[in-house]
């Protein structure tokens, strides 16, 4: 099995991802984590030094490198989808999930932080997010709604859509 979930900045990929690899028992790889590791500085350093192409050429690569692997649940950067060949490779023998969230909930969510290079500024944000739902729902398998909800709920609700057994 293998559960990738796609979503804006502050859906609660990571989060999620957790609490589903706990329940089932599966490794997390948060590919966030892994970009990091390669590039040996931290995402918003990446940004600033190399430029956001240098960080896409990298997620490309962490996303071909888990596209063999299975039994495991993979949190992508909210940016994944900006590069189709990512989802191919991330999907493959593996269930898209995305989670869906109102753009509000997550200014809520992440607004002030300044951990993310593509978040400092919520107009610039906001077109991001109009821009890239369009692409989350065409590449999910599923789609599950976060709004108002636990962490907890959500993966319970995971649980029956996905077909998983507790
Ligand atoms: C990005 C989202 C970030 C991180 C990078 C770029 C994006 O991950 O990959 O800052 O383009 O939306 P999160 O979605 O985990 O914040």
């Amino acid at each position: 099995m293998k559960i990738v979930l796609i979503g804006f900045m502050g859906s609660g990929k990571s989060a999620v991802a957790k609490a589903l690899g706990k329940k089932l028992n599966l490794p997390v790889v948060e590919m966030d984590d892994e970009i990091v590791k390669i590039a040996g500085k931290s995402i918003p350093e990446i940004f600033d030094n190399d430029g956001e192409i240098v960080f896409r050429e990298i997620e490309m690569g962490v996303a071909k490198s888990l596209s063999e692997k299975e039994n495991l649940i993979i949190s992508t950067g909210g940016g994944v989808v900006m590069n189709k060949l990512n989802i191919d490779y991330l999907g493959k023998n593996g269930v898209v999930v995305y989670l869906e969230s109102a753009f509000e909930e997550i200014v809520k969510r992440i607004g002030g932080r300044d951990d993310r290079p593509l978040f400092k500024h919520p107009d610039s944000a906001k077109s991001l997010y109009k821009f890239r739902v369009a692409l989350y729902q065409q590449y999910a398998n599923k789609i599950q709604d976060t709004q108002k909800k636990s962490i907890n709920k959500i993966v319970e609700e995971l649980f029956v859509d996905l077909k998983l057994i507790s």
